[in-house]
Protein backbone atom coordinates (compact mmCIF):
# COMPACT_ATOMS: atom_id res chain seq x y z
CA UNK A 1 0.00 0.00 0.00
CA UNK A 2 0.97 3.51 -0.01
CA UNK A 3 1.10 6.55 1.64
CA UNK A 4 0.75 9.52 -0.56
CA UNK A 5 1.14 13.03 0.55
CA UNK A 6 1.47 11.82 3.90
CA UNK A 7 3.40 14.37 6.97
CA UNK A 8 6.78 11.89 8.11
CA UNK A 9 9.17 13.48 10.33
CA UNK A 10 8.36 17.26 9.09
CA UNK A 11 7.66 16.39 5.94
CA UNK A 12 5.68 15.87 3.22
CA UNK A 13 6.24 12.64 1.28
CA UNK A 14 5.44 9.12 -0.23
CA UNK A 15 6.26 5.90 1.56
CA UNK A 16 5.34 2.23 0.28
CA UNK A 17 4.59 -0.68 2.22
CA UNK A 18 5.26 -4.12 0.98
CA UNK A 19 5.39 -7.48 2.55
CA UNK A 20 5.41 -5.99 6.07
CA UNK A 21 8.35 -3.56 4.92
CA UNK A 22 8.97 0.02 4.36
CA UNK A 23 9.71 -0.35 0.66
CA UNK A 24 9.89 3.49 -0.60
CA UNK A 25 9.81 6.55 0.94
CA UNK A 26 10.24 9.73 -1.30
CA UNK A 27 8.31 10.91 -4.49
CA UNK A 28 6.13 7.71 -5.70
CA UNK A 29 3.11 7.10 -7.93
CA UNK A 30 0.42 4.49 -7.02
CA UNK A 31 0.34 1.81 -9.22
CA UNK A 32 -2.93 0.16 -10.18
CA UNK A 33 -4.75 -1.45 -7.57
CA UNK A 34 -2.52 -0.07 -5.35
CA UNK A 35 -4.12 0.55 -1.81
CA UNK A 36 -3.67 4.54 -0.77
CA UNK A 37 -3.58 6.80 2.05
CA UNK A 38 -3.62 10.08 1.50
CA UNK A 39 -2.72 12.94 3.93
CA UNK A 40 -2.15 12.39 7.96
CA UNK A 41 0.46 12.00 10.00
CA UNK A 42 2.66 8.66 9.89
CA UNK A 43 4.81 7.89 12.95
CA UNK A 44 6.89 5.49 14.59
CA UNK A 45 4.29 2.67 16.94
CA UNK A 46 3.99 4.90 20.21
CA UNK A 47 5.44 3.42 23.01
CA UNK A 48 4.44 2.80 26.85
CA UNK A 49 7.15 3.55 29.59
CA UNK A 50 4.84 2.81 32.62
CA UNK A 51 2.36 0.85 33.17
CA UNK A 52 1.34 -1.48 35.71
CA UNK A 53 -0.61 -4.65 34.29
CA UNK A 54 -0.78 -7.19 36.72
CA UNK A 55 -3.29 -4.36 38.48
CA UNK A 56 -5.15 -3.45 35.16
CA UNK A 57 -8.48 -4.10 34.81
CA UNK A 58 -9.00 -4.66 38.45
CA UNK A 59 -10.28 -1.73 39.92
CA UNK A 60 -14.35 -2.31 39.24
CA UNK A 61 -13.56 -5.38 41.35
CA UNK A 62 -12.68 -3.59 44.70
CA UNK A 63 -14.26 0.00 43.88
CA UNK A 64 -11.66 2.70 45.46
CA UNK A 65 -14.25 4.82 47.61
CA UNK A 66 -12.75 8.06 48.50
CA UNK A 67 -10.34 7.44 45.36
CA UNK A 68 -6.96 8.15 47.19
CA UNK A 69 -3.81 6.70 46.53
CA UNK A 70 -4.10 5.05 50.11
CA UNK A 71 -6.58 3.67 49.27
CA UNK A 72 -5.44 2.20 46.43
CA UNK A 73 -2.82 0.68 48.07
CA UNK A 74 -4.94 -1.45 50.77
CA UNK A 75 -6.99 -2.24 47.67
CA UNK A 76 -4.44 -3.58 45.78
CA UNK A 77 -2.47 -5.44 49.02
CA UNK A 78 -6.40 -7.37 49.19
CA UNK A 79 -6.74 -8.02 45.70
CA UNK A 80 -3.13 -9.00 45.08
CA UNK A 81 -3.42 -12.16 47.54
CA UNK A 82 -6.14 -13.79 44.96
CA UNK A 83 -4.05 -13.17 41.59
CA UNK A 84 -3.12 -16.08 39.71
CA UNK A 85 -1.06 -16.36 36.78
CA UNK A 86 -3.68 -17.32 34.60
CA UNK A 87 -6.14 -13.88 35.37
CA UNK A 88 -2.55 -12.20 35.31
CA UNK A 89 -2.10 -13.37 31.52
CA UNK A 90 -5.61 -13.04 30.75
CA UNK A 91 -6.00 -9.09 31.86
CA UNK A 92 -2.64 -8.34 30.66
CA UNK A 93 -3.25 -9.51 27.36
CA UNK A 94 -6.21 -7.37 26.80
CA UNK A 95 -4.78 -4.27 28.24
CA UNK A 96 -2.19 -4.94 25.72
CA UNK A 97 -4.56 -5.24 22.37
CA UNK A 98 -5.44 -2.07 24.16
CA UNK A 99 -3.17 -0.23 23.92
CA UNK A 100 -1.76 -1.46 20.70
CA UNK A 101 -5.49 -0.72 18.98
CA UNK A 102 -4.15 3.14 20.06
CA UNK A 103 -1.17 2.48 18.27
CA UNK A 104 1.11 1.50 21.26
CA UNK A 105 3.42 -1.86 20.81
CA UNK A 106 6.25 -0.96 23.15
CA UNK A 107 4.83 -1.91 26.32
CA UNK A 108 6.70 -1.22 30.30
CA UNK A 109 5.69 -2.71 32.35
CA UNK A 110 5.92 -2.62 35.84
CA UNK A 111 4.78 -6.06 38.21
CA UNK A 112 4.60 -6.09 42.16
CA UNK A 113 7.17 -8.28 43.32
CA UNK A 114 4.92 -9.05 46.23
CA UNK A 115 3.24 -11.74 43.97
CA UNK A 116 5.69 -13.87 42.21
CA UNK A 117 3.44 -15.66 40.03
CA UNK A 118 2.46 -12.45 38.54
CA UNK A 119 6.39 -11.86 38.06
CA UNK A 120 6.07 -15.05 36.25
CA UNK A 121 3.09 -14.72 34.35
CA UNK A 122 4.42 -11.66 32.68
CA UNK A 123 8.03 -12.48 31.87
CA UNK A 124 6.45 -15.27 29.75
CA UNK A 125 4.02 -13.64 28.10
CA UNK A 126 6.40 -11.00 27.08
CA UNK A 127 8.63 -13.88 25.61
CA UNK A 128 5.38 -15.16 23.74
CA UNK A 129 3.95 -12.00 21.87
CA UNK A 130 4.52 -11.46 18.79
CA UNK A 131 4.25 -8.14 17.12
CA UNK A 132 4.57 -6.33 20.30
CA UNK A 133 7.87 -5.39 22.52
CA UNK A 134 6.98 -6.07 26.16
CA UNK A 135 9.49 -5.23 29.08
CA UNK A 136 9.23 -5.89 32.80
CA UNK A 137 10.27 -4.09 35.88
CA UNK A 138 10.75 -5.75 39.12
CA UNK A 139 8.64 -3.55 41.48
CA UNK A 140 8.58 -3.79 45.36
CA UNK A 141 5.29 -2.13 45.62
CA UNK A 142 5.24 -1.92 49.15
CA UNK A 143 9.64 -1.17 49.79
CA UNK A 144 12.17 -3.42 50.42
CA UNK A 145 13.29 -2.52 53.90
CA UNK A 146 10.24 -1.99 55.19
CA UNK A 147 8.91 -5.57 56.20
CA UNK A 148 11.11 -8.75 55.89
CA UNK A 149 10.87 -11.05 52.93
CA UNK A 150 10.47 -8.00 50.53
CA UNK A 151 13.97 -7.77 49.69
CA UNK A 152 14.31 -11.61 48.97
CA UNK A 153 10.62 -11.37 46.95
CA UNK A 154 12.25 -8.20 44.96
CA UNK A 155 15.56 -10.54 44.37
CA UNK A 156 13.96 -13.23 43.14
CA UNK A 157 11.93 -11.56 41.18
CA UNK A 158 14.60 -10.02 39.55
CA UNK A 159 16.40 -13.48 39.07
CA UNK A 160 12.86 -14.55 36.94
CA UNK A 161 14.33 -12.49 34.20
CA UNK A 162 12.91 -9.31 34.75
CA UNK A 163 14.38 -6.68 32.09
CA UNK A 164 14.35 -3.29 34.94
CA UNK A 165 14.83 -3.11 38.30
CA UNK A 166 12.12 -0.67 40.09
CA UNK A 167 12.41 0.35 43.77
CA UNK A 168 9.73 2.92 45.92
CA UNK A 169 12.41 4.93 47.93
CA UNK A 170 9.98 7.53 49.03
CA UNK A 171 7.81 4.40 50.62
CA UNK A 172 10.86 2.68 52.84
CA UNK A 173 10.68 4.07 56.41
CA UNK A 174 13.14 6.45 56.55
CA UNK A 175 14.76 8.60 54.07
CA UNK A 176 18.28 7.09 54.74
CA UNK A 177 16.83 3.67 54.08
CA UNK A 178 14.95 4.93 51.24
CA UNK A 179 18.25 5.82 49.92
CA UNK A 180 19.88 2.90 50.78
CA UNK A 181 16.91 1.07 48.46
CA UNK A 182 18.09 3.21 46.08
CA UNK A 183 21.81 1.73 45.57
CA UNK A 184 21.00 -1.52 46.37
CA UNK A 185 18.49 -1.07 42.78
CA UNK A 186 21.43 0.22 41.04
CA UNK A 187 23.67 -2.60 42.94
CA UNK A 188 21.02 -5.33 41.81
CA UNK A 189 20.96 -3.81 38.35
CA UNK A 190 24.33 -3.91 37.69
CA UNK A 191 24.30 -7.57 38.71
CA UNK A 192 22.19 -9.16 36.48
CA UNK A 193 23.53 -5.99 33.30
CA UNK A 194 19.84 -4.71 33.34
CA UNK A 195 18.45 -1.85 33.82
CA UNK A 196 16.52 0.49 36.85
CA UNK A 197 13.22 2.09 36.76
CA UNK A 198 12.48 3.29 40.10
CA UNK A 199 9.35 4.51 41.17
CA UNK A 200 10.64 7.86 42.75
CA UNK A 201 9.55 10.80 45.15
CA UNK A 202 5.74 10.31 44.23
CA UNK A 203 4.55 12.62 47.07
CA UNK A 204 4.18 16.19 47.50
CA UNK A 205 7.09 16.02 50.46
CA UNK A 206 9.26 18.72 48.81
CA UNK A 207 12.03 16.85 51.86
CA UNK A 208 11.39 13.64 49.57
CA UNK A 209 14.90 14.11 48.09
CA UNK A 210 15.71 10.70 46.56
CA UNK A 211 15.83 11.72 42.79
CA UNK A 212 19.76 13.13 43.96
CA UNK A 213 20.82 10.39 45.25
CA UNK A 214 19.60 8.31 41.81
CA UNK A 215 21.61 11.15 39.65
CA UNK A 216 24.05 10.91 41.47
CA UNK A 217 24.76 6.85 41.30
CA UNK A 218 24.24 7.01 37.70
CA UNK A 219 26.39 9.64 37.26
CA UNK A 220 29.29 6.91 39.66
CA UNK A 221 28.21 4.10 37.57
CA UNK A 222 28.12 5.41 34.24
CA UNK A 223 24.73 4.59 33.65
CA UNK A 224 22.19 7.77 33.26
CA UNK A 225 20.62 6.32 29.86
CA UNK A 226 19.95 2.88 31.59
CA UNK A 227 18.05 4.89 34.30
CA UNK A 228 14.34 6.22 34.20
CA UNK A 229 12.88 8.15 37.58
CA UNK A 230 9.14 7.76 37.35
CA UNK A 231 6.59 10.19 38.62
CA UNK A 232 9.08 12.43 40.75
CA UNK A 233 6.00 14.65 41.87
CA UNK A 234 7.79 15.79 45.05
CA UNK A 235 10.19 18.64 42.30
CA UNK A 236 6.64 20.18 41.77
CA UNK A 237 6.57 21.18 45.32
CA UNK A 238 10.57 21.48 45.86
CA UNK A 239 11.29 25.25 46.75
CA UNK A 240 12.79 26.94 43.37
CA UNK A 241 16.54 26.69 43.96
CA UNK A 242 16.74 23.42 45.24
CA UNK A 243 14.44 22.71 41.46
CA UNK A 244 17.28 24.24 39.81
CA UNK A 245 19.86 21.69 41.23
CA UNK A 246 18.12 18.79 40.76
CA UNK A 247 16.96 19.11 37.03
CA UNK A 248 20.58 20.61 36.66
CA UNK A 249 21.82 16.95 37.88
CA UNK A 250 19.37 15.31 35.56
CA UNK A 251 20.63 16.90 32.71
CA UNK A 252 24.30 15.65 33.53
CA UNK A 253 23.27 12.55 34.61
CA UNK A 254 21.67 11.98 31.47
CA UNK A 255 18.37 9.82 34.03
CA UNK A 256 15.66 10.10 31.95
CA UNK A 257 12.36 11.20 33.89
CA UNK A 258 8.68 9.65 33.28
CA UNK A 259 5.91 11.79 34.22
CA UNK A 260 2.11 9.93 34.77
CA UNK A 261 -0.35 12.93 34.07
CA UNK A 262 -3.25 10.72 34.99
CA UNK A 263 -2.61 8.95 37.88
CA UNK A 264 -0.97 11.94 39.40
CA UNK A 265 -3.31 14.81 38.68
CA UNK A 266 -5.84 12.89 40.93
CA UNK A 267 -3.50 10.98 43.59
CA UNK A 268 -1.51 14.17 44.49
CA UNK A 269 -2.78 17.21 46.39
CA UNK A 270 -4.57 15.18 48.91
CA UNK A 271 -3.32 16.62 51.56
CA UNK A 272 -3.77 20.10 51.13
CA UNK A 273 -6.74 22.31 51.45
CA UNK A 274 -6.87 25.07 49.01
CA UNK A 275 -5.44 25.81 47.03
CA UNK A 276 -4.43 22.37 45.57
CA UNK A 277 -1.16 21.72 44.49
CA UNK A 278 -1.58 20.05 41.01
CA UNK A 279 1.83 17.71 41.97
CA UNK A 280 3.17 16.78 38.76
CA UNK A 281 7.34 16.84 37.54
CA UNK A 282 8.38 20.30 35.88
CA UNK A 283 7.83 18.74 32.36
CA UNK A 284 8.97 22.57 30.96
CA UNK A 285 11.96 23.28 33.11
CA UNK A 286 13.32 19.89 32.35
CA UNK A 287 12.81 20.72 28.55
CA UNK A 288 14.47 23.30 29.09
CA UNK A 289 17.64 21.82 30.66
CA UNK A 290 17.93 19.44 28.02
CA UNK A 291 16.65 16.43 29.80
CA UNK A 292 14.20 13.53 28.35
CA UNK A 293 10.93 13.02 29.92
CA UNK A 294 8.86 10.05 28.44
CA UNK A 295 5.02 10.26 29.29
CA UNK A 296 3.19 7.42 30.62
CA UNK A 297 -0.39 5.89 31.30
CA UNK A 298 0.50 4.49 34.45
CA UNK A 299 -2.77 2.75 35.49
CA UNK A 300 -5.61 1.36 33.09
CA UNK A 301 -8.64 0.86 35.22
CA UNK A 302 -6.58 -0.27 37.92
CA UNK A 303 -7.60 0.42 41.70
CA UNK A 304 -5.93 3.21 41.84
CA UNK A 305 -7.59 5.28 38.64
CA UNK A 306 -10.72 3.48 37.39
CA UNK A 307 -10.61 6.32 33.99
CA UNK A 308 -7.49 4.39 32.23
CA UNK A 309 -7.76 4.13 28.83
CA UNK A 310 -4.60 2.41 27.42
CA UNK A 311 -4.55 5.52 24.71
CA UNK A 312 -1.35 7.21 25.61
CA UNK A 313 -2.86 10.50 23.70
CA UNK A 314 -5.30 10.81 26.69
CA UNK A 315 -1.94 10.92 28.78
CA UNK A 316 -0.60 13.92 26.57
CA UNK A 317 -3.40 15.41 26.84
CA UNK A 318 -4.10 15.45 30.52
CA UNK A 319 -0.25 16.88 30.38
CA UNK A 320 -0.49 19.57 28.34
CA UNK A 321 -3.38 21.13 30.61
CA UNK A 322 -2.18 20.74 33.88
CA UNK A 323 1.87 21.39 33.16
CA UNK A 324 0.74 24.19 31.19
CA UNK A 325 2.04 22.92 27.86
CA UNK A 326 -0.36 24.57 25.97
CA UNK A 327 2.10 26.11 23.57
CA UNK A 328 1.70 25.62 19.98
CA UNK A 329 5.42 23.83 19.86
CA UNK A 330 5.09 22.52 23.39
CA UNK A 331 1.81 20.51 22.30
CA UNK A 332 3.55 19.21 19.40
CA UNK A 333 6.83 18.56 21.48
CA UNK A 334 4.17 16.49 24.02
CA UNK A 335 2.38 14.78 21.11
CA UNK A 336 5.89 13.70 19.89
CA UNK A 337 7.37 12.75 22.66
CA UNK A 338 4.43 9.75 22.56
CA UNK A 339 6.61 8.07 19.56
CA UNK A 340 10.09 9.58 19.84
CA UNK A 341 11.39 9.80 24.01
CA UNK A 342 9.06 7.03 25.24
CA UNK A 343 11.27 4.97 22.99
CA UNK A 344 14.18 5.35 24.79
CA UNK A 345 14.31 2.41 27.19
CA UNK A 346 13.59 0.15 24.51
CA UNK A 347 16.44 1.33 22.91
CA UNK A 348 15.63 4.75 20.80
CA UNK A 349 12.84 5.12 18.49
CA UNK A 350 12.35 3.23 14.98
CA UNK A 351 13.06 5.10 11.79
CA UNK A 352 10.72 5.33 8.85
CA UNK A 353 13.45 4.62 6.57
CA UNK A 354 13.79 2.34 3.33
CA UNK A 355 14.26 -1.22 4.57
CA UNK A 356 12.74 -0.64 7.80
CA UNK A 357 9.77 -3.01 9.32
CA UNK A 358 6.09 -1.50 8.48
CA UNK A 359 5.48 -1.29 12.24
CA UNK A 360 3.83 1.82 11.82
CA UNK A 361 0.72 4.10 12.55
CA UNK A 362 -1.19 6.16 10.72
CA UNK A 363 -2.80 9.30 11.98
CA UNK A 364 -6.05 11.48 10.11
CA UNK A 365 -4.38 14.32 10.66
CA UNK A 366 -1.44 15.69 9.90
CA UNK A 367 -1.12 18.10 12.91
CA UNK A 368 -0.44 16.32 16.24
CA UNK A 369 -2.74 19.55 17.53
CA UNK A 370 -5.83 18.22 15.86
CA UNK A 371 -4.68 14.67 17.34
CA UNK A 372 -4.24 15.87 20.80
CA UNK A 373 -7.68 17.62 20.75
CA UNK A 374 -9.83 15.11 19.00
CA UNK A 375 -7.64 11.76 19.94
CA UNK A 376 -9.13 9.84 16.88
CA UNK A 377 -8.62 6.19 16.67
CA UNK A 378 -5.27 5.97 14.54
CA UNK A 379 -4.70 2.93 11.89
CA UNK A 380 -1.92 0.60 13.42
CA UNK A 381 0.42 -1.55 11.56
CA UNK A 382 2.49 -4.06 13.36
FE1 LIG B 1 3.48 3.49 38.66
Amino acid sequence: MLFLNTMVEGERCDVRIEDGVIKSRGSVSASPGEEVVEGGLLTPPLAEPHVHLDAALLGARRPNVSGTLTEGIENWAALRRELTAEDVTDRARKTIEMYASWGALCIRTHVDTGCLAAVEALCALRDELDGITLQVVAFPQEGILRAPGRRESWEQAVALGCDAVGCIPHFERTTEEGWETVRMAFDLAEAHGISVDLHCDETDDPASRNLEVVCAEALKRDMGRQVVAGHCTAMHSYPNPYAAKIIGLVAESGVQIVTNPLDNIVLQGRYDEYPRRRGHTRVDALWEAGCSVGIGHDSVQDPWYRLGTANLVDAAYMLVHYAHLTGEEQMRRTFRVLHDDNHRCFGGAPKIAEGEPARLVWWPSSDPIDLLRDRPRPRVFR
